[in-house]
């Protein structure tokens, strides 16, 4: 364990951003991480986990440590569920492959996402009708500051449509360092909602889909339309899908009658932001090295040396282009950092 100096993130963050740190270090177990927090109580400090949420628009003056946690193992079960937790540094998708190798069931919609199993709560990720709020029994987090550990369970976490307490009330407080997800051992709850899901199934004849056939659905949608990290800088959606007011929405509504919409309450309803930004031309567009994806509006992408403040750049004119023809905001999904 070894603090380096002007450390490159460029292999740290999916968007293949080049941005240095002042300092940085990697952790491999709980008593290394309480170690660095306890030797550097005075440092800055900045938390990274697989950097797939995040866009670096400057170097990062700080000590940033990377989580890398690894292990997974069950630590119940009964004949209908197993509770599986992982450790932080865990890749997601491998994660949710082990759980479908062992035929538990939860968390197949959400194959492919990128970044790491330890960030997956701070913004409740989701995807094809699935969110992990649906089996997240608890995660395991230190106290920057005591390095006591605290157990958060779902409820005290707060989840929302890419919401959690780790945004708000404890945001930059804790670091999580494991979860535990409740699967299914049998009768797995199969959700195949989503559109896209069932017509992908279709295609490949499968009428009863087994946990593997859902997740291998969910993978091809994923790569017919987000592109892959390793081969183009992104951090999947770089925008929410903005949640409006009934009210507000019939308004704009009747200016716009084939916007498409979702309905989320009795009174709000959700728009697809991909949508607008198609819409409000953007779609495939290129300015140097930044753009919008070609296949899904929603995602920025990096097509080699574009720095942070380009593609911070490209968010802000597409934000004033969809509000100028659309009068709705939309916020960023992605941490600009
Ligand atoms: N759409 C367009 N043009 C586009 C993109 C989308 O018109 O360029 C329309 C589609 O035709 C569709 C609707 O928008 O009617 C929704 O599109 P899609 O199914 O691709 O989903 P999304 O709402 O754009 C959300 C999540 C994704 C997740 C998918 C599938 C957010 C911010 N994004 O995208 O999550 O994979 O649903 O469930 O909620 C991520 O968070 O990084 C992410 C990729």
């Amino acid at each position: 364990m070894e603090i380096q100096s002007n450390f490159s993130l460029k292999n740290y963050n999916t968007f293949g951003i080049e941005a240095s740190a002042k300092q940085f270090i990697a952790v491999h177990s709980i008593a290394e991480l309480k170690t660095v927090l306890e030797e550097n109580k005075n440092e800055k400090k900045f938390i990274l986990g697989g950097g797939s949420n995040m866009l670096l628009t400057k170097d990062i003056d700080a000590l940033v440590i990377h989580i890398d946690l690894k292990g997974k193992k069950i630590i119940e079960e009964n004949d209908d569920f197993v509770w599986v937790e992982s450790q932080a540094g865990e890749t997601w998708h491998d994660f949710v492959l082990y759980t479908i190798d062992h035929n538990f069931g939860g968390l197949e919609n959400m194959s492919l996402i990128p970044g790491n199993v330890g960030t997956t709560p701070v913004q409740n990720i989701g995807a094809y009708g699935t969110e992990i709020k649906d089996t997240f029994v608890s995660c395991e987090a230190m106290n920057i500051v005591t390095q006591e550990m605290k157990t958060f369970n779902n409820a005290e976490c707060n989840f929302g449509y890419r919401e959690s307490i780790f945004k708000h009330e404890v945001k930059d407080q804790f670091i999580i360092t494991s979860v535990i997800f409740k699967l299914t051992k049998r009768n797995h709850k199969i959700n195949t909602s989503y559109g896209d899901i069932l017509a992908e199934l279709a295609k490949n004849n499968i009428s009863e889909p087994a946990l593997k056939d859902v997740s291998n659905a969910v993978i091809a949608i994923r790569q017919s339309k987000l592109p892959d990290p390793k081969e183009l800088g992104n951090s999947g959606s770089f925008f929410k899908n903005p949640i409006l007011l009934k009210s507000d929405f019939e308004k704009i509504h009747q200016k716009f009658p084939e916007m498409k919409y979702y309905e989320v309450s009795e009174t709000e309803v959700k728009v697809p932001a991909g949508w607008l930004i198609e819409q409000a031309g953007f779609k495939g567009k290129r300015f140097g090295d930044a753009g919008v994806h070609k296949n899904q509006a929603l995602v920025l992408v990096n097509y080699g040396n574009a720095t942070g403040q380009e593609i911070l750049a490209v968010s802000r004119e597409v934000q004033k282009t969809v509000f100028e023809t659309f009068g709705i905001h939309i916020e960023a999904e992605v941490n600009v950092i």
